[in-house]
């Protein structure tokens, strides 16, 4: 028996009517490989039914024509007590994308701050407990890890990511306890190869009772998973992953974005966290 429970979680998703791959900006993304937008519709609206059925919220933001990869709205910011830090996108492809959320949030009734420094939300930062994970070697900025901080006056851990597949902090580490006591270890998972040595050791240091995946595992982006903090929604891929997550109590649910994955993104890549002023 587990004694784990379900937190209500407020999520912003894009259904991706527009999704293709028409552009290289990761290594999974290979445009002459032929994707099926209606294929990926339907294995959204699977994630989607799945959020509503565990009883959390779920908004959705309009997909733009030209931006296909917008139904990665992990990427449209950061959003924690009511504030959302809007994103500043790497490349030229997405930046379009940025207004739309930035727009989104402030219609929405959000704290919208508009970022000096390129970052993209989400993908790279991570709330764990009180502090703010952050990943940084392929997007997001060094700079945008200080704004990020001064923005929630939080503690931010800067982590080094070296694996290009890896290349967005959630692909490499997944946050499987969103609501913890106060100074309690949330649990966690990763793929330590992921990360360079000093983000290894940090990674030690901080949790050390985390799950460590399997290379195998990590390369179906099996962290790339969202949780309740009982639930967690991970792509049936990752079988080494989804008996690690039995063991400790928590429960699996296995949603397949085989499509999406063309696109270089998973689950939590499709999942942005609305934090109110609540929690
Ligand atoms: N094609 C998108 C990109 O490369 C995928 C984004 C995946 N998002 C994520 N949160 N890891 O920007």
């Amino acid at each position: 028996m587990s004694d784990r429970i379900a937190h209500h979680r407020r999520y912003l998703m894009c259904r991706p009517e527009h999704f293709t791959v028409s552009y290289s900006i990761n290594p999974w993304m290979e445009p002459a490989n032929p994707t099926d937008t209606a294929k990926a519709v339907a294995q959204w609206e699977k994630l989607y039914e799945t959020y509503l059925a565990l009883g959390h919220e779920v908004e959705l933001i309009d997909p733009l024509p030209g931006f296909p990869d917008m139904v990665y709205t992990a990427n449209g910011g950061f959003v924690i007590d009511g504030i959302a830090y809007g994103p500043e996108f790497r490349y030229v492809e997405r930046q379009g994308e940025s207004p739309a959320f930035i727009d989104w949030f402030r219609a929405n009734g959000f704290d919208t701050r508009v970022p000096e420094e390129v970052n993209e939300g989400e993908g790279d930062f991570l709330l764990a407990g009180d502090v703010i994970l952050a990943g940084t070697g392929f997007r997001s900025t060094g700079d945008s890890h200080a704004e990020v901080g001064r923005i929630f006056g939080r503690e931010v851990v800067s982590l080094t990511l070296i694996d290009p597949r890896f290349y967005h902090l959630d692909t490499a580490l997944a946050i499987l306890d969103p609501v913890v006591e106060p100074g309690a270890e949330p649990g966690i998972a990763y793929l330590p190869h992921a990360f360079d040595e000093a983000s290894q050791a940090e990674l030690q240091r901080r949790f050390p009772n985390a799950i460590q995946v399997s290379d195998e595992d990590g390369a179906v982006f099996g962290l790339n998973s969202a949780s309740d903090g009982l639930n967690v929604i991970i792509s049936p891929r990752a079988k080494g992953f989804e008996a690690q997550l039995r063991e400790r109590g928590y429960n699996p649910v296995l949603v397949d974005l085989s499509e999406l994955l063309l696109g270089g993104g998973g689950i939590k890549c499709c999942t942005l966290e609305l934090r109110g002023a609540r929690e």
